[in-house]
C-alpha cells in the first residue's frame, strides 16, 4: 500500500499570507489605510502567551497594524468590557479576537457577545456563528472560526471537488467541531458529527470519504478506522510528556491507509493564524472596503 499524499500545511499556509501581505501593500499603496488587528491577552497562561504572541508577529509580518493587549489575571469583567467598547468604537480597528480560555472570574459568553460582529475575526460572535449555521450569509462576508477555515482551505488543495462525499467530523466543540461541520455541509458534502457518545465510532469512521478529527486525546483516531484512501485532517495539537506534539490521528497507522492526510505538527496549526490574518482583511473589507 503506498504511503498517503501529506497535505503541508506549513507551505500552505506561507502561501497565504504572502497573499495576504500583497493586499495589504496594495491597499496601503492606494488609499494610505492599513488594516488592523488587536489580539487581547487576559492573564498568563504559557499556552495562550506563545500563541499571541505568534499571532502579533505574523500579523506584523503581513504589514497589518497589530497589537496586542497585555491584561492582568484579575482584569475584571468590567474592565474587559469597557476596552472591547473603545476597540468596538475605534475605526482603525478591524478586527477583535480574545485569546480564550479566560480566567474562571471572566463570563466567557459575555464577552465574546460584546465584540462587535463586524470584527469578530474569531467567527464566535452568536451572530456569525448563526449566519454560518443557517446557511444563507455568502463566504466574502462572513466571519467564520480560523480553525475550521484552514481546514476547509487544506481539504480543497488535497481534493479537486468535495461535493456529494462522506465527512466525519469527531468533536462538537464550538470553536472547531460545529463549524467545521457547518462548512462542509456548505460544500455539499454529506455530513456526520460523530462525539463522545458515538456508538461505533470506528464504524462511523469507516463510511467516510473526508474524516476531520478534532477531540483533543493523542492518537485517538486509529488507522484501522480510516477508510483506504480518504483525506484526513487532523486537527488535535496535543503535547506528550517528553514535549513532542501529536495529533488526535494515529499517523503512523493513518499515513499507511488514507489517500491524504495532514501531518502535527505542519498541518492545521499554520493554518489557524494564516486565516486569522484573511478574517481581519475580510472584516476590513466588507467594514472599509
Ligand atoms: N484559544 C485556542 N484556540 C483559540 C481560537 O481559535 N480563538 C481564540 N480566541 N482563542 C483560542
Amino acid at each position: 500500500m503506498p504511503q498517503a499524499t501529506l497535505i503541508d500545511g506549513k507551505a500552505i499556509a506561507a502561501e497565504l499570507r504572502v497573499q495576504i501581505a500583497l493586499e495589504v501593500a496594495g491597499i496601503k499603496a492606494a488609499r494610505g489605510l492599513v488594516p488592523g488587528l488587536h489580539v487581547i491577552l487576559v492573564g498568563d497562561d504559557p499556552a495562550s502567551r506563545v500563541y499571541v504572541a505568534s499571532k502579533e508577529k505574523l500579523a506584523t509580518e503581513v504589514g497589518m497594524n497589530s497589537v496586542a493587549h497585555r491584561l492582568p489575571a484579575d482584569t475584571s469583567q468590567g474592565e474587559l468590557l469597557a476596552k472591547l467598547a473603545q476597540l468596538n468604537a475605534d475605526d482603525s480597528v478591524d478586527g477583535i479576537l480574545v485569546q480564550l480560555p479566560l480566567p474562571k472570574h471572566i463570563d466567557t459568553g459575555a464577552i465574546i457577545d460584546a465584540i462587535d460582529p463586524a470584527k469578530d475575526v474569531d467567527g464566535l460572535h452568536p451572530i456569525n456563528a448563526g449566519r454560518l449555521a443557517s446557511g444563507k450569509a455568502s463566504g466574502e462576508h462572513l466571519l467564520v472560526p480560523c480553525t475550521p477555515l484552514g481546514s476547509m482551505l487544506l481539504l480543497r488543495h488535497a481534493l479537486p471537488s468535495l461535493s456529494g462525499l462522506e465527512a466525519v467530523v469527531i468533536g462538537r466543540s464550538e470553536l472547531v467541531g460545529r463549524p467545521v461541520a457547518q462548512l462542509l455541509l456548505q460544500a455539499d458534502c454529506t455530513v456526520t458529527i460523530a462525539h463522545s457518545r458515538t456508538k461505533d465510532l470506528a464504524l462511523v469512521v469507516r463510511r467516510a470519504d473526508i474524516v476531520v478529527a478534532a477531540v483533543g486525546r493523542p492518537g485517538f483516531v486509529k488507522g484501522d478506522w480510516i477508510k483506504p484512501g480518504a483525506t484526513v485532517i487532523d486537527v488535535g495539537i496535543n503535547r506528550l510528556p517528553d514535549g513532542k506534539l501529536t495529533g488526535d490521528v494515529a499517523f503512523a497507522e493513518a499515513v499507511e491507509v488514507a489517500g491524504a492526510i495532514t501531518p502535527v505538527p505542519g498541518g492545521v496549526g499554520p493554518m489557524t493564524i494564516a486565516c486569522l490574518l484573511r478574517n481581519t482583511l475580510t472584516a476590513f473589507k466588507a467594514r472599509r472596503g
